[in-house]
């Protein structure tokens, strides 16, 4: 990631190198200074004048090489954030839709926005404490090797003990890292979960409890924190006093062998041995601290590794692009069991049927008998455990998917918008599209009349998931957006079930004309959604139990398709007995009103 950023970071390092001379300079000129007080007969004040005029060079030069040395890193560095977060993103789109049913949102989008951050910000930490401590120590060791070279073996003593210290504060202060990081993935987990559910909470007024909930996480957050702030301040106070006794000591021990005339040093040579070990003293400890922040890189880079060495992908290269796609579908003793399914049974067991191009197939059974994980199958979504299932003859796992996925279009109950404009809501994805195909596909999904009442018609800015229209608005809009694509395969998971009574009638005839020539697979629980099949399958617990047309399937009283009609039937009679009076005032409900019920349970 930070390769192709190469040129910029050594531009970068240059200006940093020439910004911080000062640091390193400043104690010879102050040595020198002092040498000059100390024997004014030996040294002309010229000499002071030339020291301030260096000073002075190399403390102004510090205000432009910083700002040039902030901004290319800073270049570089936003750069390597951008390319982590689009990585991270691509490979979102990679990964299967089983590891997106069991990841947390919250916890993907913490990863992209705080773990990418860390991982900036150790860069430039990196920077500011660690290139300039090899420097410093570096700079010293040269300086003191040409003036006082007996002092160098003192100085290196400073590396093992930076070590040492390290090596006690890191295994601590690595685990608090990670229980911190952890205890923010799961506020974020919650967080989304809440903002999600905030209007049901509302309805329901249980917003304590839901408050109750989120203090819990908020609060393991805080003692994550507080106990990574105690092994942070706790390692810091111990780098700084073991650095500071180090560089007292040289102090010290520097003025004693001056002062006994063991060795020849002057109070020049004394000056600069004492700023020097202070100056590695701050540059240690900072050194130390740098490594903290450091770690909590390392743990960032894990975090984004825990997705990006996911190996759960969809592989689509080196597969049978197709082209066009007929819609022939054929499953042949196809078993499917969820990977960690709770249930002994397999969700789709020994399933085998045959569609034709062009065919209509209704998909019906009671809840969980398998009809979304037959949908997932069909999608590519799910791969069959056991058995074989092929698309225009070909094993759907030789496929390159993403050329088999452009030509279905799915409508579904729940209807995902993103937060655009209504235009590129409809459109999603897809280019070269007339302004006349926007406006018929529009009509066709009897969206063109509410559109043309917002604000801004096609331009208008949808809220987040759409929050600004209405449930059947929103389904309108996912018509138009599979009508558009003008797709060979089209997957109704129970498409008109949010719809009113005249607008359903008014979109099934829409979806009536897109399913002309297309397989179509019809998930519904209405009678009047699945006329048009000419194939109905019933499932039952992840069985095909029947199969025929509606005729067919309504003649045979024994059979699964008039059991589960007749359990509607009985609880529309519940319903009757147990629902309150109409408010109308008249003592049963409307007859349409109960068939409306039997159709939405069937
Ligand atoms: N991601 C999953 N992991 C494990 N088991 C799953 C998963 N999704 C579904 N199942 C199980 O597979 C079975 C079939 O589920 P499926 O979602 O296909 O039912 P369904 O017919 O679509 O039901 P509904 O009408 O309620 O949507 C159920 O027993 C369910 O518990
Ligand atoms: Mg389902």
């Amino acid at each position: 990631m930070y390769s192709p950023e190469r040129r910029l970071l050594g531009i970068s390092t240059v200006f940093w190198l020439v910004r911080s001379s000062p640091f390193w300079v400043l104690p010879i000129l102050t040595a020198n200074v002092i040498e000059i007080v100390s024997a004014p007969a030996v040294h002309p004040i010229r000499s002071l004048w030339w020291n301030a005029a260096w000073g002075t060079v190399f403390i102004g030069q510090h205000l432009v090489t910083h700002s040039w040395h902030y901004h290319t890193l800073s270049r570089a560095v936003r750069r390597v954030e951008a390319r982590l977060r689009l990585a991270v993103c691509r490979q979102l789109h990679l990964l299967s839709i089983s590891y997106h049913k069991h990841a947390h949102g919250g916890a993907l989008q913490a990863k992209v926005m705080q773990d990418v951050e860390n991982i900036g910000l150790t860069l430039r930490e990196l920077y500011s404490n660690g290139l300039y401590a090899l420097c410093t120590v570096l700079i010293t060791l040269a300086v003191v090797a040409c003036r006082v070279p007996v002092f160098v073996p003192i100085l290196l003593l400073a590396t093992p003990a930076a070590a040492g210290l390290h090596h006690c504060l890191r295994e601590r202060l690595g685990e608090a890292i990670h229980r911190y990081r952890r205890a923010s993935e799961t506020l974020s987990i919650h967080l989304r979960g809440m903002l999600d559910m905030i209007p049901v909470t509302r309805a329901h007024a249980v917003e304590e409890d839901e408050l109750a909930r989120a203090e819990r996480h908020v609060r393991k957050v805080e003692e994550a924190g507080l106990l990574l702030d105690r092994q942070y301040g706790g390692g810091n106070a111990a780098a700084w006093v073991v650095f500071a006794e180090f560089g007292l000591l040289g102090l010290v021990l520097t003025a004693w062998l001056s002062y006994r005339r063991i060795l020849p040093l002057t109070p020049g040579d004394v000056v600069l041995i004492g700023g020097y070990f202070a100056v590695l003293t701050n540059v240690l400890a900072g050194f130390l601290n740098m490594l903290s922040v450091a770690a909590r890189g390392l743990e960032s880079l894990q975090s984004l590794d825990e997705v990006l060495a996911c190996s759960d992908l969809e592989v689509h290269g080196g597969k049978t692009r197709l082209l066009e796609v007929r819609g022939a579908f054929l499953f042949q003793n196809v078993f499917f069991t969820y990977p960690g399914q709770r249930t002994c049974r397999p969700a789709l067991t020994d399933f085998s049927l045959r569609v034709d191009p062009g065919e209509k197939v209704g998909i019906v059974g009671a809840s969980g008998a398998g009809k979304s994980t037959l949908l997932g199958l069909l999608l590519g979504f799910h791969v069959p455990t056991h058995g074989c299932f092929q698309l225009d003859g070909t094993d759907l796992r030789t496929v390159d998917l993403t050329s088999f996925r452009r030509q279905i279009a799915v409508v579904s109950q729940e209807t995902l918008l993103f937060a655009g404009t209504v235009r590129e809501n409809i459109l999603h994805g897809i280019r070269d599209v007339s302004e006349a195909q926007l406006l018929a596909a529009m009509r066709d999904a009897n969206a063109a009349e509410f559109i043309a009442r917002l604000p801004q018609g096609l331009d208008t800015f949808l809220g987040e998931r759409g929050a600004m229209l209405s449930g059947g608005e929103r389904q309108r809009l996912a018509i138009a957006r599979a009508l558009i694509r003008s797709p060979r395969v089209l997957i109704l998971d129970e498409a008109t079930s949010a719809l009113d009574v005249e607008s359903e009638a008014l979109v099934q005839e829409a979806l009536n004309r897109l399913m002309l020539g297309r397989t179509t697979f019809i998930v519904a629980h209405r009678l009047s959604s699945l006329r048009r099949a000419e194939k109905i399958v019933v499932l039952k617990a992840g069985q095909l139990v029947e199969l025929g047309s509606l005729t067919d399937l309504l003649s045979r009283p024994d059979g699964e398709f008039s059991r589960l009609q007749a359990h509607v039937f009985e609880c529309v009679d519940r319903f009757r007995t147990t629902s309150p009076p109409h408010p109308l005032g008249s003592h049963q409900w409307p007859m349409d009103q109960q068939e409306i019920a039997a159709d939405m349970h069937l």
